[in-house]
């Protein structure tokens, strides 16, 4: 995987995914090492961030790297200067730039006129390295990914695309529902199913969220309103009505079923409290693994050995 982009879970075979999973875990038990001395990686945002921001930085620190971090105002990407001038600039000076933008294409771009791997930090169309993160969860709680069950009520973003391409991947059974006009898009679940197809999983888009929840290993959500959609925030709190993941809906899951969300979670709309704090709630874990599945990814991708 070295000196290789990262813009989408699709762009990682199942065995490589399995790669990254099994040294995120090495990772996570060992002491810090400096496997990435004298390496520095920037982080250019055009969105606000916690988890993503502090646990690349905590990574990179880890392994004996540094870390820029360049705020929205700072860059002004495609508007101070071009995402391609932006990626031949930060070429000279670094060693890898994880972006997180609006538009898919503003990444590629990026990783297009980049001499250094190019790090898909969330843009619209994916969240590839919180599904990094989501598979470890999986794997760690549910002690398998191929054959899991999972259910994603809610929006089809960012975090659903990613999910359901890394379900195709790696064949796990992914139940999608989601009001009319918020499914996945016909693309996604398209080439999801195409994967699952060879992976022996499947990914389903469905409307009833207790039908997609019913006997499910996972139950996971996401916001209604994605970062760049927040005027349609009061809109889709009525189109969503009856998508909450309250004690009612996780009792129609597994027994032994876990809750995820990838954070931020808005509290009262999408998921409840009761949920989001009770005993099958995995979210504070799931965030851990971002910090573990990154270093994996960034040792992998900027190391000089696999
Ligand atoms: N889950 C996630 O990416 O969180 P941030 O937006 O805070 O980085
Ligand atoms: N779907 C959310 C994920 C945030 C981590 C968003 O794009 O805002």
């Amino acid at each position: 995987m070295q000196g290789r982009d990262f813009l989408s879970i699709a762009d990682l075979s199942a065995s490589e995914i399995d790669h990254v999973l099994t040294t995120a875990m090495g990772l996570k038990d060992a002491r810090p090492q400096p496997l990435l001395a004298g390496k520095t990686l920037a982080l250019v945002f055009e969105k606000p961030s916690l988890r993503t921001r502090v646990s690349f930085h905590v990574a990179i620190k880890h392994l004996g790297g540094d870390c820029i971090y360049l705020s929205p105002p700072e860059v002004g990407l495609g508007e101070r200067e071009t995402p391609a001038d932006v990626a031949r600039v930060l070429s000279r000076y670094v060693d890898c730039i994880a972006a997180r933008t609006f538009k898919t294409e503003t990444v590629e771009e990026l990783a297009r006129w980049a001499d250094v791997p190019v790090i898909n930090a969330l843009s619209d169309g994916e969240h590839p390295c919180q599904a990094l993160a989501d598979l470890l969860t999986v794997r760690e709680k549910k002690g398998r990914l191929a054959g899991a069950s999972l259910a994603f009520i809610g929006d089809g973003n960012n975090v659903a695309n990613s999910l359901a391409l890394a379900a195709g991947i790696t064949g796990m059974h992914l139940r999608v529902a989601s009001p009319s006009g918020y499914e996945l898009s016909d693309d996604v679940l398209r080439r999801a199913q195409a994967l699952a197809a060879s992976s022996g999983g499947s990914v389903r888009q469905l409307h009833e969220p207790e039908e997609a929840v019913a006997g499910a290993d996972v139950v996971y959500t996401d916001v209604w309103a994605s970062m760049g959609n927040e005027r349609e925030a009061t809109v889709r709190r009525e189109d969503f009505a009856g998508y909450t993941v309250d004690p009612g809906m996780m009792a129609y899951a597994s027994p032994n079923a876990i809750f995820m969300h990838d954070l931020p979670a808005h509290r009262g709309e999408e998921v409840t409290d009761e949920v989001m704090d009770g005993p099958q709630s995995a979210v504070f874990d799931q965030a851990e693994n971002r910090l573990h599945a990154q270093k994996a990814l960034l040792t992998l991708l900027l190391g000089s050995e696999e």
